[in-house]
C-alpha cells in the first residue's frame, strides 16, 4: 500500500461515496495539480522571474511577495475549473463568490511561510473545504468543526501532501518521475506528550504570563515541573512545523503578545488555524487558543487573527491548565534564567 496507491485512486474511491464526497475529491486534486506547478517554480529560486522579493503588502497588511501572488493566481486558475461556491484567499481582500449551485467552499494559503523563500527553507499551500451555506457569502463564518477536508502542500525536500477527509491524517509524496502524489503515511498519530517546543522566543518580552509560565517549564527540562528536557525549534514556516509534529509529535506557540496588531497573535483562524486544527486533532492531537479549541470558533471577519497552541495533546492541555488557572505572579516574575543570562528580564 505505501509507495503504491496513487492520490488519484485514493480521491476515485472516496468520491464513490456520494456527491458531496464527489465535491471534494474533485477541489483537492485541482489543488494538488497547482500544487505540482508552485513546487516547480519555488523549487527554480532566483532563477524564476519571479522571486521572493516584496511587491506590496496584503489586505492583512502582511508583506506580499511574488511568490506568493503566483500562487495564488496558480491555485485560482487550477481551481477555476472546479464548481466552488465562494474561494478566500490570503492574498484576497475579500472572498470571491462563484457557483451558487456548488457544494463546497475552499479557503487558501497560497503561500504559507514565504518569509522564508530567499533563504531556501521548506514552504507550503494550505487549504481549508466547507460545505457551501445556502447564502455562499456567510461560507468563511462556519465553525472549523463543519470542514469537510482540510490539508497543506510542503514544498521542501519533498513535494508532500498531508491530507485529511475527517478520517484520519494520510500523506502522499510527490513521485517527480511519474508527476503524481503517491501514498507515504498513512494514519498518522500524535504522541500525547511532547519532547519539542516551538515558539519565536524572540518575543518572550510580550508574551502573557501563562505562556511565559509554560516556556519556563519547558526550559527548566527534567528538574522543572515538566520532569523532562525538550529541545526548541522555529522555522517561521507553519507548514514545516505542523509537518515535524505530525511526524515525531511536539507543541507549537503562536500565542497572542503585547506587540502592536499581536493581541490576537499573528496566524489566520480561516486559512491556516482552522484547517491546521482540523489536521492535529485528527492525528490525535489538540489545538486551543490557550482558552478555546479552535475548531469551535467562527470567524467573524476573513483575515481575522487568532493565538495557535496545537500538537501534543498533553502539552496543550498544560497550556491551558495556566491560563484558566495562573500560577502566582511571583512565580512567573521570577525569571528562571535572569541568573543565567539565558533569558535577561
Ligand atoms: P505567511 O507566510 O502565510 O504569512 O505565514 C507565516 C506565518 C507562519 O507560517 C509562521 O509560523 C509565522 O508566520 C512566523 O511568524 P514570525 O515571522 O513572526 O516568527
Ligand atoms: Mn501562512
Ligand atoms: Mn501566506
Amino acid at each position: 500500500m505505501i509507495g503504491q496507491l496513487t492520490l488519484e485512486d485514493y480521491l476515485q474511491r472516496y468520491s464513490e461515496t456520494g456527491p458531496l464526497a464527489l465535491a471534494v475529491a474533485t477541489a483537492v486534486d485541482a489543488i494538488t495539480v497547482a500544487a505540482i506547478e508552485i513546487a516547480e517554480l519555488t523549487g527554480r529560486g532566483a532563477l524564476s522571474d519571479k522571486s521572493g522579493l516584496a511587491t506590496g503588502r496584503n489586505s492583512d497588511g502582511d508583506l506580499q511577495r511574488d511568490l506568493d501572488v503566483q500562487a495564488d493566481a496558480i491555485i485560482r486558475r487550477c481551481l477555476g475549473k472546479v464548481p466552488i461556491a465562494a474561494l478566500a484567499s490570503e492574498e484576497m481582500q475579500e472572498a470571491e463568490i462563484g457557483d451558487r449551485e456548488a457544494r463546497i467552499c475552499v479557503a487558501i494559503d497560497p503561500l504559507d511561510g514565504s518569509s522564508n523563500i530567499d533563504i531556501n527553507m521548506t514552504v507550503g499551500t494550505i487549504f481549508s473545504i466547507l460545505p457551501a451555506p445556502d447564502d455562499p457569502s456567510l461560507a468563511f463564518g462556519q465553525c472549523g468543526t463543519a470542514q469537510l477536508a482540510a490539508g497543506f502542500v510542503t514544498y521542501g525536500p519533498q513535494t508532500s501532501l498531508v491530507l485529511t477527509l475527517g478520517d484520519g491524517v494520510d500523506i502522499f509524496t510527490l513521485d517527480r518521475a511519474a508527476g503524481g502524489f503517491r501514498l507515504a503515511r498513512r494514519a498518522l498519530r500524535i504522541p500525547d506528550t511532547a519532547e519539542e517546543f516551538a515558539i519565536n522566543a524572540s518575543n518572550r518580552r510580550h508574551w502573557d504570563p501563562p505562556v511565559r509560565a509554560f516556556i519556563d517549564e519547558c526550559l527548566a527540562g527534567v528538574d522543572g515541573p515538566a520532569s523532562r528536557d525538550f529541545n526548541m525549534r522555529w522555522i517561521g514556516s507553519l507548514v514545516a512545523e505542523a509537518y515535524r509534529i505530525l511526524s515525531r509529535g511536539g507543541v507549537f506557540l503562536y500565542p497572542s503578545d503585547a506587540r502592536p496588531g499581536y493581541g490576537d497573535g499573528r496566524l489566520r483562524l480561516v486559512y491556516e488555524a482552522h484547517p491546521i486544527a482540523f489536521i492535529i486533532e485528527q492525528a490525535g492531537g489538540a489545538a486551543s487558543t490557550g482558552r478555546e479549541r479552535i475548531l469551535d470558533l467562527a470567524a467573524h471577519s476573513l483575515h481575522q487573527r487568532v493565538p495557535l497552541i496545537m500538537g501534543s495533546s498533553g502539552e496543550v492541555r498544560r497550556v491551558e491548565e495556566l491560563h484558566c488557572d495562573p500560577l502566582p505572579a511571583a512565580s512567573v516574575s521570577a525569571p528562571l534564567f535572569a541568573q543565567r543570562g539565558f533569558f535577561r528580564l
